[in-house]
């Protein structure tokens, strides 16, 4: 079996603005992989930053509509479900489960998000 890193509190409500993201760096969350923390329309959300395509962070794209856009070749990932949404990209990118306690904001690395995408 394996064990997934332990919980860890990257932000307080308020750091993150809105349509923008955080990237917890791969060696502080456990998983090796960079994560960032997205707030859209009110909600957070934690996919890994790197794109599944080719090499860009996701965080430096553009959020709209629940999917982040990469910067390099424009594929769209859905921030609910990981989704590849348009060419180039296919794989999805991993997600992970991100809780409110409180002010904090909590993220879960290797814990898939429990996000269900809306049609
Ligand atoms: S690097 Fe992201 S779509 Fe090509």
């Amino acid at each position: 079996m394996t064990s997934t890193p332990d919980p860890i509190r990257v932000a307080t409500i308020g750091d993150i603005d809105e349509g923008a993201a955080l990237v917890v760096d791969g060696d502080v969350n456990g998983t090796g992989e960079d994560i960032a923390v997205f707030l859209s329309e009110g909600r957070y959300y934690a996919i890994n930053d790197i794109c599944t395509h080719q090499y860009a962070s996701l965080a430096e794209g553009w959020v709209e509509d629940g999917a982040v856009e990469c910067p390099v070749h424009s594929s769209r990932f859905s921030l609910c479900s990981g989704r590849a949404l348009n060419l180039p990209a296919t794989q999805p990118e991993p997600t992970h489960r991100v809780e409110l306690r409180g002010e904090e904001i909590w993220l879960y690395p290797g814990v898939p998000s429990d996000c269900v995408e809306e049609d």
